[in-house]
């Protein structure tokens, strides 16, 4: 709590008796909003500026103020500033600082504003920057996604069901799944920020303000698009924040979802990829093992992503309007948030920068679980002018045969084969060819290798 220069608290004008010390350190938040420092600043700078254009202050107490607000974000940028606990926030902290360097005139920094429409000025203007970075770092990761598709257009893999074996796919085409999750990724905060471009600044507590304010000067200046249209609502208003976290969750969802393949495809029983050893951990008992430790790291941190989620959700449902002291937690849940989706991003690259598909693994894998199965059923309508009902069937008959005679498809017999379909012909073998099989899936959006050369292409242009 701010004091003035009598060593009064701020608010404390009429509340006579010292704030108990447990209450001060529970209401205080210092150690969580002074990260919005900057913005504070720039918030309080464009404020008085207005005040000043609109004949609020004077020009000698806009420059006075100004000069104290640029001294204070030296002095918090050179570590030099000392955060009070019983200052409650970063914005009373600022303010108490500058009664101390400018003296009594730093009153008149608050006149037609609240810290409730501060708090929120400040806090989405640090989430447009933060929302920019994660872009960032999403663009980065899907260009490494892009750069391992490109050497891997012709790896053959098997594609899962169920995690069983269901058609044979391109690497390439399997990682660049995620491409386009990640790309939904960046949708989802970048239509967050039409949200974060409306203005909260001159909505003042609750109502408004009877001083004759320009809301568009901070508008502008403050680098939004318009002023809010209500002032209850905006005070009252965190679905912004819900959006961070639900964008930030389920990117972290897919972090988590891609972490998982990873560990999945590197365990003994897959080996389908090799981590390097720059990115595994071994056992304080067991000298064999390399484990991808880092890879569980991202699948757990996913849980942390939703419980912050799940809080502002909880915190929010109950509120009346307006402002409410459980909205200060917002912060916290999206400073933590964001620190634990930029890092699990980072790690991702670095993982994927460090792996390399085990490809022989991966073509004797599709090898197994008669995974042309679904070709030959189509190469019947197509050749043999079935229905693919008929198609399934004959093909179901010719796979439980290669299961009794414990072989593959392409190992049975042209005898056998026409012991169930007559009409078939030497030339079915050629659909059992992997790479065929992956090179026929040519619609829009399958797996051909055409196809993923052009998305490639696609994305790189992007
Ligand atoms: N530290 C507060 C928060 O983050 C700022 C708003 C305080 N407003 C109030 N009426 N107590 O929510």
């Amino acid at each position: 709590m701010a004091k003035n220069k009598n060593n009064q608290t701020i608010w404390k004008t009429r509340i006579k008796k010292k704030s108990s010390a447990l209450f001060e350190k529970i209401g205080s938040s210092i150690e969580i909003d002074k990260n919005l420092y900057k913005q504070d600043i720039e918030g309080s700078i464009a404020h008085v500026e207005m005040l000043f254009r609109q004949k609020i202050i004077s020009f000698k107490i806009k420059n006075k103020i100004i000069y104290g607000l640029n001294k204070i974000e030296n002095e918090i940028k050179k570590k030099k500033f000392i955060f009070n606990d019983s200052y409650e926030d970063i914005h009373i902290n600022i303010e108490k600082r500058l009664f101390e360097i400018i003296g009594d005139e730093a009153g008149y920094i608050h006149t037609a504003r609240s810290r409730n429409d501060q708090v929120i000025t400040d806090f989405k203007i640090w989430m447009r920057l933060a929302t920019n970075d994660i872009n960032k770092k999403l663009e980065n990761l899907i260009k490494t996604i892009l750069k391992i598709a490109q050497k891997n257009v012709e790896t053959i893999m098997p594609g899962f069901t169920h995690l069983k074996n269901a058609q044979p796919v391109s690497f390439a085409h399997y990682m660049m799944a995620y491409i386009e999750m990640f790309k939904r990724d960046k949708s989802r905060f970048n239509n967050n920020l039409e949200n974060l471009s409306e203005n909260p600044l001159g909505v003042a507590a609750l109502t408004g303000t009877s001083f004759n304010i320009d809301r568009n000067f901070t508008t502008k200046k403050l680098g939004f698009k318009k002023p809010t249209n209500n002032s209850i609502d905006t005070v009252a208003d965190r679905d912004f924040v819900l959006d961070f976290l639900y964008a930030s969750s389920v990117c972290s969802l897919h972090i988590s979802r891609i972490a998982e393949e990873l560990i999945i495809w590197n365990s003994d029983g897959f080996g389908l990829i090799n981590l390097s050893d720059k990115i595994v951990t071994g056992s304080s008992i067991m000298p064999q093992k390399k484990n991808p430790d880092l890879l569980e790291y991202l699948r757990g941190k996913s849980g942390n992503s939703f419980g912050n989620l799940f809080s502002m959700l909880t915190i929010l449902k109950g509120l009346p309007l307006s402002y409410f002291k459980d909205l200060q937690d917002d912060k916290e849940l999206v400073f933590k948030t964001n620190k634990i989706l930029q890092n699990s991003i980072s790690i991702l690259n670095e993982v994927l920068n460090n792996f390399s598909p085990n490809k022989k693994k991966m073509l004797e894998l599709a090898e197994t679980g008669y995974i042309t199965a679904t070709d030959l059923a189509d190469f019947l309508v197509k050749n043999h002018k079935m229905s693919f009902r008929k198609a399934y069937e004959i093909t179901a008959s010719i796979v439980n045969l290669a299961e009794k005679k414990k072989k593959k498809l392409h190992e049975l017999d042209l005898n056998d084969l026409k012991k169930i379909e007559p009409m078939l012909t030497s030339d079915v073998i050629k659909v059992f060819d992997l790479k065929c099989s992956v090179n026929s899936k040519k619609s829009f959006g399958g797996t051909s290798f055409a196809n993923i050369k052009k998305m490639i292409t696609k994305y790189k242009k992007e």
